[in-house]
């Protein structure tokens, strides 16, 4: 196993069991197609994503579940080949939004001031600093920043599924405007970004037994003094 760092000291005050776990976690090449990943844990992954932090909690973003077997295997061929879309249990695809305008941040203002019991029209102000700071964006660099808020969330699935023993795959090795088309994202005003197959790894995946590729902690920690 990788350790964080060759010091015990250190070690002693890490939290081994979430070190263990992504430790544990690596880009699994091949899935065992007949083990499926259940309900319930499909929901904590799919939460643990929701959580994630967003730039002013905008969530420009939607995570498509394809767990429909045709589907996964018809789009192998706009995934370079990778079998892991059709090996694993579901793919989940997380799609940026293309369609961040005035409204929609508006509606998110308006959902804010319900969730936390505010009068309608309390954030107005802020909601007036959002538009001003996202809409003077060009229609490029908003689709940029969507599709920087998703990374987040994708780390958090992936945290999660280690934590749940569940194996992942982030994937950017697909075409994008393909899985818009077989997926009907464009129709949804919605744009692949990454993709995250999950399920269970196959015992021949001889990637589980390669050891970690990591920087020294040393080299990669800049501890800033003042
Ligand atoms: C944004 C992103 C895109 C990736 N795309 C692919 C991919 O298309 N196919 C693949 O097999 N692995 C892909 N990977 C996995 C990386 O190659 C892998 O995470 C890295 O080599 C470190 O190995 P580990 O995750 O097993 O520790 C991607 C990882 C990230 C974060």
């Amino acid at each position: 196993m990788l350790l964080p760092s060759s010091s015990p000291d250190l070690n002693q005050k890490l939290n081994m069991n979430f070190i263990e776990a992504l430790n544990w976690r690596y880009a699994t090449k091949q899935f065992d197609p007949a083990k499926k990943v259940s309900d319930a844990d499909l929901d904590t992954i799919l939460h643990s994503g929701n959580l994630a932090a967003t730039s002013y909690g905008l969530q420009p973003f939607k995570f498509v579940v394809v767990s429909d077997q045709k589907t996964r295997h018809d789009l192998v061929p706009f995934s370079y080949n990778q079998p892991q879309v059709a090996q694993a249990s579901h793919a989940i695809v997380i799609a940026a939004r293309t369609d961040v305008d005035e409204a929609f941040i508006r509606t998110m203002a308006r959902l804010a001031e319900k969730t936390r019991d505010l009068e309608q029209g309390h954030l107005d102000g802020y909601a007036k600093q959002m538009i001003g700071s996202i809409m003077s964006m060009t229609e490029q660099q908003r689709l940029q920043w969507a599709q920087r808020q998703i990374y987040i969330a994708l780390g958090n699935m992936m945290a999660a599924c280690a934590v749940l023993k569940i194996d992942s795959c982030p994937m950017e090795g697909f075409v994008p405007a393909q899985y818009d088309r077989l997926l009907n994202l464009t129709d949804q005003n919605l744009t692949a970004t990454v993709l995250l197959p999950v399920g269970y790894r196959s015992e021949d995946d001889s990637q589980q037994h390669c050891a970690k590729v990591r920087n020294p902690i040393e080299e990669i920690v800049i501890r800033h003094q003042a």
